[in-house]
């Protein structure tokens, strides 16, 4: 059972698009919205694997790149979350995601000043002389099972999140978090461990 017909369309959906073929999702995958594509490009034949029970509420916007992918565990819940994938973002099963959480795993622009200013002219659509954009640095996002992202929390490129784990909103997520504790701040430490 899913909310999503046979034609892809979402049942009652204000937005007039399917879910893109290359979303795969088992049963029981709630969708508010299909708008949750809407900044969707992957053309990766399998960019997005959606598990059993699944539920995207209309503030998420999976942000795919032309060869992004990801994927989402069984039970998982995402009520707000931006995830924005050049590569891979991996989010387990049982997850918890809040509002306006942004998940990335690249920074999508050069840090070197001269080839910032080259990706600004190349993001132009209607200048003539657009260059090629630099390379991107990319790192893979990896969240475990049962993982618990609160209100506004961002988690950066290369970031692994140990099982059971909890981001406290607002957080900044610069560094791997190890299993079964609670991190908080900018950048984000341990305040504290939890029972498993
Ligand atoms: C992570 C969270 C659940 C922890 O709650 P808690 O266990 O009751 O934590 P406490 O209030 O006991 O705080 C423990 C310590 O962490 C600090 N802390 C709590 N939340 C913090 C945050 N968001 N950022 C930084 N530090 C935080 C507290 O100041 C306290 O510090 P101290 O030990 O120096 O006094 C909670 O802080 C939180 O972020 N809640 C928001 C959840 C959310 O976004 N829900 C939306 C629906 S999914």
């Amino acid at each position: 059972m899913s909310n999503v017909n046979a034609d892809r369309m979402v049942q009652d959906d204000w937005w007039p698009k399917p879910v893109p073929p290359n979303v795969h999702f088992g049963a029981g995958f709630y969708c508010e919205s299909a708008q949750i594509f809407r900044h969707f490009r992957s053309g990766d034949p399998r960019a997005l694997v959606l598990g059993e029970h699944v539920s995207c509420y209309s503030g998420c916007s999976f942000a795919l790149g032309e060869r992004g992918t990801c994927s989402v565990g069984d039970f998982s819940l995402l009520n707000g979350a931006i995830i924005m994938a050049e590569e891979r973002v991996e989010i387990g099963s049982h997850c918890l995601i809040s509002w306006n959480v942004g998940i990335a795993d690249s920074d999508f622009h050069p840090l070197a000043a001269a080839e910032r200013r080259m990706d600004a002219e190349a993001l132009a659509p209607f200048f003539q002389n657009r260059p090629p954009r630099p390379a991107l640095r990319v790192a893979p996002v990896v969240i475990g099972d049962n993982v618990w992202i609160g209100m506004g929390a961002l988690i950066l490129k290369g970031v692994t999140i140990g099982e059971n784990s909890v981001v406290a909103a607002g957080a900044v997520v610069t560094k791997p978090v190890p299993r079964n504790v609670v991190v908080g701040g900018n950048p984000a430490v341990v305040i504290k461990e939890i029972r498993a």
